[in-house]
């Protein structure tokens, strides 16, 4: 039994799929979710693949930025994520500190959000992370690299800032999106950057490319699930686009409950009460 029925579900994306879309030159849809009712919605929607992300530390948990989601959290949400959206690829994301503290704990973090229903993982950054990627890879778990304005290293970037204006930052992500590459990613998130930079990206790697605030040429695009549906409004960064008004919808919905309850509307006897 499934809340939402599952209409037009497409079949589960693979890792092929992924690199069949970038020779072929198709775009790639990913959204953020974190629980199981959203993600029962993006299921029966045509998005292709969902990434719990360490975003959720912020957008669920109100936290100013994603260094407290943990591999608990995440492993907790890739598991209702699942339950929703049996027929998407489904990315779990390595949190903060995760992967940094030997290939041991590493694979502990791997482990819990795969057994979660995640079919890949993701992590941020090149270096001092090579190690770790290949190992993941050779495990048999696909590994989603992540470049740019990489969130969980904020306080080293001061700031929620654009990454790769400086021609040294940008030779720099250059050559870790090779290297990430090299190393067995089957995918690259581009967070943050000139438009210019991701396509020079975008046509360097054999891996697909997904944008975020990264222009129109990467080979896919990812939003948070509250900033394409308007719910969340408090901060709009240049990149965002609301594809719902969310937030109005939903305060004018609370508003019509709470007046109709008010004013004795709701419930009525004969269509909502019991004899
Ligand atoms: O956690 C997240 O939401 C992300 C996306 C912004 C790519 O990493």
């Amino acid at each position: 039994m499934s809340v939402y029925p599952i209409k037009n579900a497409k079949a589960l994306l693979s890792i092929q799929d992924f690199q069949k879309r970038k020779a072929e030159g198709q775009k790639l849809t990913m959204v953020t979710c974190y629980d199981y009712s959203s993600a029962a919605v993006v299921n029966a929607s045509n998005v292709d693949c969902i990434l719990v992300g360490d975003s959720v530390s912020m957008v669920l948990y109100g936290y100013p930025d994603t260094l407290n989601a943990t591999v608990d959290m995440i492993a907790q949400h890739t598991q209702a994520v699942a339950r929703g959206a049996p027929h998407k690829f489904i990315i779990g994301d390595l949190p903060f500190c995760s992967y940094r503290k030997g290939l041991v704990h590493t694979m502990d973090a791997v482990e819990k959000i795969m057994r979660a229903g995640a079919k890949a993982v993701k992590l941020e950054g090149a270096a001092g992370n090579l190690k770790a990627i290949r190992h993941i890879v050779e495990s048999g778990v696909p590994v989603m690299g992540h470049l740019g304005l990489t969130p969980q290293s904020i306080h080293a970037f001061g700031g929620f800032k654009v990454q790769g204006r400086d021609p040294e930052v940008a030779a720099k992500i250059i050559r870790e999106a090779q290297e990430v590459t090299e190393a067995g990613c089957f995918a690259l998130v581009l967070e943050c950057m000139p438009s210019e930079l991701a396509r020079e990206i975008t046509e360097m790697i054999n891996i697909p490319t997904i944008g975020i605030g990264a222009g129109p040429h990467t080979t896919g695009q990812v939003l948070v699930f509250q900033d394409l549906l308007g719910i969340q409004q408090s901060f709009k960064p240049k990149f965002v686009k609301h594809y719902l008004n969310g937030f109005e919808l939903m305060r004018t919905a609370f508003n019509a409950y709470d007046e109709e309850v008010k004013s004795v509307v709701y419930p009525d006897l004969k269509e909502h009460g019991y004899s």
